[in-house]
């Protein structure tokens, strides 16, 4: 569970506290003795951002800082889990924090910082403990920050927690049709319409792509459709998502072979559990705004009848592609949601995916690999929102000499590109599925946590949710 968040209007000076502020003066009206004076200004002195006191029965965290902005907000985070984990060191489940800076995002930034730290992936464990001494309750106080904005962190803090749980469950608690199953389940919590189509459906929609890479698995594929519109919705052209849902990834015949290569690879619906956690933050906010989810999910695997490389798919848009890889199999199935989500006429159009190792290769799990056809403002937007959020992206280039290493001597492209520029020609291969302004988002990196990251934890990280969910609230304050 996720810690309750709420706003606080007055303080119980026993309770465990996190003081924000940005003046050592504003300490003057909270009874801290002359020893611990003394301490807090060493501390300071020595430039440290977190000085925590040790009352014994009450623990006591003072947040010190003169800098605003992104990178300040980030720190905030990163302090906040180290607060968290003393908390946790100390059975202490309610924390109250004191901001006397009136610094609504700084005072948001370690609200965060402690709940998304506070995620715990524990339902198959059969000792119970864990759980028992869980962060359970954030009580705010600031006069920066309302009860509203409270509660709509806490509906994304939600998403993250869901996102997170989507991806770190296995696929033999999570295949294709309990992704979709959970879809479903899910709607009328959050008010968004879902429809799923199954795999006779996908056959008449002649999705070549999803059906080419399901072929080797014993579970059918499935395609889910999530609508969030509202009658107040500020854009007449629909938003359009759409998440890789490879529920597990074994490379099918080219299976993956490298030491550790398969260990993660239930991470695979990365991309579909962001879009799933993105369109429940949006929807139970009820962001003025229309935008529709596609979740395409198999998982991929050898079996007798899998595909090959050499097989020719038609995709849903009549495109033939040559199979070279069937570890290359993202693309395949995106693809056919990217030409269905011509059908909305979209506005924008944003993928999210575990594409490509090159990803990873290029710049690590600190940032997200972007590329793709859309206006440099929608670019824009979304690094500055990255920044805010710290899930970075950077914009790779998207140059039409790319265009030619995916040509196949026998079919219309090929779904392997080469050594070079591997995450570029998979966007390469997307892109001719699209028809639309359209970004895509190679999350691999940042997707899933080998070793814990801070507050972003161990295992599934929710990367995307935070950030799309404030680029499109942006669009609907304009
Ligand atoms: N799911 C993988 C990409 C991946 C790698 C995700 C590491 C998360 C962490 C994808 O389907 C894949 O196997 N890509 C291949 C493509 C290659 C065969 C062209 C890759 O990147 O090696
Ligand atoms: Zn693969
Ligand atoms: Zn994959």
């Amino acid at each position: 569970m996720q810690p309750t968040i709420r706003k606080s209007i007055d303080i119980n000076p026993k309770a465990h506290l996190i003081f924000m502020i940005n003046n050592l003066d504003l300490l003057n009206d909270f009874k801290f003795n002359d020893d611990e004076i003394k301490y807090i200004n060493d501390k300071v002195q020595k430039k440290k951002s977190c000085i925590h006191l040790n009352r014994l029965s009450q623990q006591v965290f003072i947040r010190y800082t003169v800098k605003e902005g992104d990178d300040e907000n980030e720190k905030i985070r990163l302090d906040a889990n180290s607060v968290y984990k003393k908390l946790k060191s100390e059975d202490i489940d309610q924390v109250s924090i004191i901001d006397l800076t009136g610094n609504k995002a700084q005072t948001i930034a370690i609200t965060e910082g402690l709940a998304l730290s506070a995620y715990q992936f524990i339902q198959y464990k059969t000792e119970k403990k864990d759980s028992e001494y869980a962060l359970k309750n954030i009580a705010v106080a600031s006069p920066a920050v309302t009860g509203c904005e409270l509660n709509e962190l806490n509906n994304v803090i939600e998403a993250v927690y869901a996102t997170r749980d989507l991806v770190n469950q296995p696929v033999d608690k999570l295949n294709a049709v309990q992704l979709a199953d959970y879809v479903i389940e899910k709607a009328d919590n959050y008010g968004y319409k879902a429809r799923v189509f199954n795999k006779s459906k996908i056959e008449a929609l002649k999705f070549g792509g999803l059906l080419g890479v399901n072929r080797g698995s014993i579970d059918p594929p499935t395609f889910t459709t999530i609508e969030w519109k509202p009658e107040n919705a500020i854009n007449e052209k629909p938003y359009v998502l759409v998440g890789k849902g490879v529920v597990f990834d074994t490379g099918g015949i080219n299976l993956k072979t490298p030491p550790g290569s398969l260990d993660t690879m239930k991470c695979d619906m990365g991309g579909a559990a962001s879009v799933i956690g993105t369109m429940m933050a949006i929807s139970k906010n009820q962001l003025p705004i229309h935008i529709i989810g596609l979740v395409p999910a198999t998982d991929n695997r050898p079996g007798q009848n899998a595909f090959v490389p050499g097989d020719i798919l038609t995709m849903h848009n009549g495109l033939t592609v040559e199979i070279l890889n069937t570890d290359a199999e993202g693309r395949l199935i995106l693809a056919d949601a990217l030409s269905y989500a011509n059908k909305y006429e979209p506005e924008l159009v944003i993928d999210l995916a575990t594409l490509t190792g090159s990803a990873v290769m290029a710049i690590g799990e600190y940032g997200t690999v972007s590329m793709g056809t859309a206006d440099d403002k929608e670019f824009e937007s979304l690094e500055k929102h990255g920044y805010a959020t710290h899930e970075r992206i950077v914009k790779f280039p998207f140059w039409s000499d790319y265009d030619e290493l995916i040509k196949s001597d026998i079919a219309d492209i090929k779904n392997l590109g080469g050594r070079e520029g591997g995450s570029i020609t998979a966007g390469k291969f997307l892109s001719k599925f699209t028809d639309y302004p359209w970004i895509h988002l190679d999350i691999a990196g940042p997707s899933f946590h080998l070793k814990e990251s801070s507050y972003r934890g161990k295992g599934g990280s929710g990367v995307g949710v935070r950030l799309l969910y404030h680029f499109f609230k942006s669009k609907t304050l304009k």
